[in-house]
């Protein structure tokens, strides 16, 4: 039997006299596992938090080639735990650390297959961000890597796990409120790309593309909904507006900043992908319709008005049966460590992994999917012309992936 907790009450200014002894409700088991952070940049950091506030696992140690990084993640982890991190020197120490039980790669998107290649070397559990890298032939010769590693390679497409897309999963998938789904459409909204360290992510080359760098969660999304795999991809879009003068370095940025992108799926649901990078806030949508009803999700950050995340899910049945409109939230302190909460449960299935379990968290098969939408997206959008992933695959000598595993 679960035993009743109430964890983050425990901090409440009027609860700081209960002492070790009294805890109860309170109590946490020690963390089981310990973590080797590689790439201490935002996302690291963004993980170091997350681990610490789940408390599951401990942050062991860090390496980043840049040292005002290690400095800035280890004073971030200061304040939120008493654990003493150890820096590495150099990579090969970092993913060889006979304590470390799981390594968690956060590096900029060029830098994942040849980190990972030193990662299983190792032979340790690994955590990978994504995307899993920036071009198809990379990302299928790290699928090969990985299926002949002895331990799992995670791949961290957390927004599956954001509120609003679990509870649009369970609508579609567990209840069938929608009948059969046909039509499946995703938009999201939002400011720039960020400032990176070397400002790698306004390069196509370190990248993949924007499609591929930011859009890959949304292809996962829209491949888990579909339950299939893509089988033409359109796009068009292009650079309207952001780092048009930007140059580092004496090399312009190529990345693009708008698209729509059109995908046919192998079980006839069509679907849709709206991007637009120079909003001044977030937001997300997703409108979900079967022949019985439909899903709309919202997701609104307003980091102007200062407010908290607003998310939402309407089932829309018709006289098919009850319609409803339901505000989403997870525990305030769990949405504010990091993308809404996705990643802390992104933890969970990290945790449960290690614990020998079955998880729900992407696997480098779904890794790879995500990738072949958005490397497809990519290629439309610079031809123009509608891309067969048949052919795309067999252009690049990379066919054998479609007998590989499930989507
Ligand atoms: N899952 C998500 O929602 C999400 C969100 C943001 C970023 N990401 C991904 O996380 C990765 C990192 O992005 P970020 O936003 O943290 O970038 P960042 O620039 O903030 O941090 C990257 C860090 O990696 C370090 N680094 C670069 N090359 C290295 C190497 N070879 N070895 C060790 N350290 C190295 C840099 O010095 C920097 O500190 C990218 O792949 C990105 O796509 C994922």
């Amino acid at each position: 039997m679960t035993k009743a907790r109430l964890r983050f009450f425990e901090n409440s200014v009027n609860q700081r006299h209960i002492t070790d002894a009294d805890r109860y409700l309170y109590q946490q088991e020690p963390p089981r596992y310990n973590l080797v952070v590689i790439g201490t940049g935002t996302m690291g950091q963004e993980h170091m938090r997350v681990a610490a506030l789940l408390g599951r696992a401990r942050v062991l140690g860090i390496y980043d080639q840049q040292v005002h990084s290690m400095d800035a993640a280890e004073a971030a982890y200061r304040a939120i735990s008493s654990d003493v991190l150890r820096r590495y020197a150099d990579l090969e120490s970092a993913c060889n650390d006979a304590d470390a039980d799981v390594l968690m790669i956060c590096t900029p998107n060029f830098t994942h297959l040849e980190v990972l290649k030193t990662a299983l070397a190792s032979g340790k559990p690994i955590f990978l961000e994504k995307p899993m890298a920036t071009t198809l032939a990379d990302a299928v010769a790290l699928l090969d890597a990985a299926e002949n590693h002895s331990a799992f390679v995670q791949i961290g497409l957390q927004y599956r796990y954001k509120a609003q897309y679990q509870e649009a999963f369970h609508e579609v998938k567990a209840r069938g409120s929608l009948g059969q789904i046909h039509t499946i459409s995703m938009s999201e909204y939002r400011p720039p790309f960020l400032d990176k360290v070397g400002q790698w992510n306004k390069f196509n080359c370190n990248t993949g593309g924007t499609l591929v760098e930011k859009c890959c969660h949304y292809f996962d999304l829209m491949n888990l909904m579909a339950d299939s795999r893509a089988v033409r991809v359109y796009a068009t879009g292009g650079r309207a507006v952001n780092f048009l003068d930007f140059k580092k370095d004496g090399v312009a940025s190529d990345i693009d900043d708008h698209a729509f992108v059109c995908i046919d799926y192998a079980n006839g649901i069509k679907a849709s992908f709206t991007l637009n990078m120079f909003c001044a806030d977030f937001s997300e949508e997703l409108i979900v319709v079967g022949d019985q009803g439909r899903v709309v999700t919202h997701e609104r950050f307003d980091f102007h008005a200062q407010v908290p995340t607003q998310t939402s899910i309407k089932v829309e049945i018709g006289e098919n049966g009850a319609s409803r409109s339901t505000q989403l939230s997870y525990p305030k302190l769990i949405e504010q460590s990091g993308h809404h909460g996705a990643t802390y449960y992104e933890h969970i299935a990290l945790m449960d992994q290690l614990d020998g379990k079955q998880v729900d968290c992407a696997t480098v098969q779904q890794g790879l999917w995500s990738m072949i939408v958005a490397c497809a997206a990519q290629e439309s959008l610079r031809s123009g012309h509608v891309v067969s992933i048949d052919s795309f695959l067999r252009a690049q000598q990379l066919q054998h992936v479609l007998e590989g595993g499930k989507v």
